[in-house]
């Protein structure tokens, strides 16, 4: 599966995502270590702060599903953007989390406009420099 491949997936995965307040509908495709994907999108509410982001749904789905595998990248996309998607503030922790929780092994992100043309690509912990640690 190669970065284009996974960025399609996400803009797959937007099709699900519940935005009728933003109008912005995000996908985002994890892959894991044994060629795995787990599909995630934003899921807003009415409450706003109460919203996930696509990432999260998808991060945190791979990890309480399949806890014993290794994420080893994470494209995000939206039909509704022109340019590649970036992970916000929040996500880039849940991201710096679990490359902690895989001991240190980074994750690739690979940030995709809305035809999956443009892609962009990072490294998780180049996303969030000197990360919070406790
Ligand atoms: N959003 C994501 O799902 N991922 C991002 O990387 C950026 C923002 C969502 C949150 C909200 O539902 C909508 O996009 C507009 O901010």
């Amino acid at each position: 599966m190669d970065d284009k491949q996974l960025a399609l997936k996400a803009l797959e995965f937007s099709k699900n995502a519940w935005a009728p307040y933003s109008g912005f509908h995000v996908g985002a495709a994890v892959l894991l270590d044994d060629g795995t994907i787990i599909g995630g999108n934003n899921q807003e509410n009415q409450a706003y702060p109460l919203g996930s982001c696509a990432e999260r749904v998808a991060v945190n789905t791979a990890r309480a599903c399949y806890p014993a595998r290794r994420i080893v990248a994470i494209a995000i996309a939206s039909p509704d953007s022109t340019v590649p998607v970036s992970p916000c503030g929040g996500c880039r922790e849940v991201l710096a989390e679990a490359v902690r929780a895989q001991g240190g092994a980074d994750i690739r992100v690979v940030m995709a406009d809305g035809k999956g043309e443009q892609v962009r690509v990072a490294m998780a912990t180049e996303l969030l420099p000197y990360a919070f640690e406790l």
